[in-house]
C-alpha cells in the first residue's frame, strides 16, 4: 500500500510500487495535468512537487511517493497562500506563474506548461527576484516547441513581480 498526500488529499493506493509516478498520477489518480514527453527525463513535462522540491514523474516510482506530500499543477493554486485571501470570484484560483503565463503568451500549445509551471514556481518560492539568467537556468530542463522561451521568461519576470508585491 502507498500513502502519501496529493494536493491535500490522503491517497492509499494498492497499486504495483515499481509502476512510475506519472502512470499512478495519470491512471490510478485521475490527474493529467503532468504530461509525459520524452519519458526519459529529457523534457520536464512531466515535472511535479515532492516535498515542495521539483521531481520528474517519468523518473519516480510509485513506492517512491510513499510518505511524501506531492503537488501536480492541479493543486499548485493552493500552494500560493494569498489566493486564500484574494479570490473573490467563482473561479478557480490560479498560481501567479499560470496567470502569467496566460497573460503573456508564455502558452502555445500547452503541452509543456504544467511542467514549465512546476519549476517556475518553485524557483519563485526560493527566490522571490530572480534575474532573467535564473530564469532561464531554471527552465532549462524543460523544453518547449512552440514559444522560442522569451515569453515564459517574460511571464515568470512578471509573475516573480506580482508575488513579491503581495507578499
Ligand atoms: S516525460 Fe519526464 S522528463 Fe520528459
Ligand atoms: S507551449 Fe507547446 S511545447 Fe511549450
Amino acid at each position: 500500500m502507498i500513502v502519501f498526500t496529493l494536493n491535500g488529499i490522503g491517497q492509499r493506493l494498492d497499486v504495483d510500487p515499481t509502476l512510475r509516478a506519472l502512470d499512478v498520477l495519470r491512471e490510478h489518480c485521475g490527474l493529467t495535468g503532468p504530461k509525459e514527453g520524452c519519458g526519459t527525463g529529457e523534457c520536464g513535462a512531466c515535472a511535479i512537487w515532492m516535498d515542495g522540491v521539483t521531481r520528474l514523474s517519468c523518473l519516480t516510482l510509485a513506492g517512491q511517493l510513499h510518505g511524501r506530500a506531492v503537488t501536480t499543477i492541479e493543486g499548485l493554486a493552493d500552494s500560493w497562500d494569498e489566493n486564500e485571501a484574494t479570490d473573490t470570484t467563482d473561479q478557480p484560483p490560479l498560481h501567479p506563474v499560470q496567470t502569467a503565463l496566460a497573460e503573456r503568451g508564455g502558452v502555445q500549445c500547452g503541452y509543456c506548461t504544467p511542467g514549465m509551471t512546476m519549476v517556475a514556481a518553485e524557483l519563485l518560492r526560493r527566490e522571490p527576484n530572480p534575474d532573467r539568467a535564473a530564469i532561464r537556468e531554471a527552465v532549462s530542463g524543460n523544453l518547449c516547441r512552440c514559444t522560442g522561451y522569451h515569453k515564459i521568461v517574460d511571464s515568470i519576470e512578471d509573475a516573480a513581480e506580482t508575488m513579491r508585491k503581495k507578499r
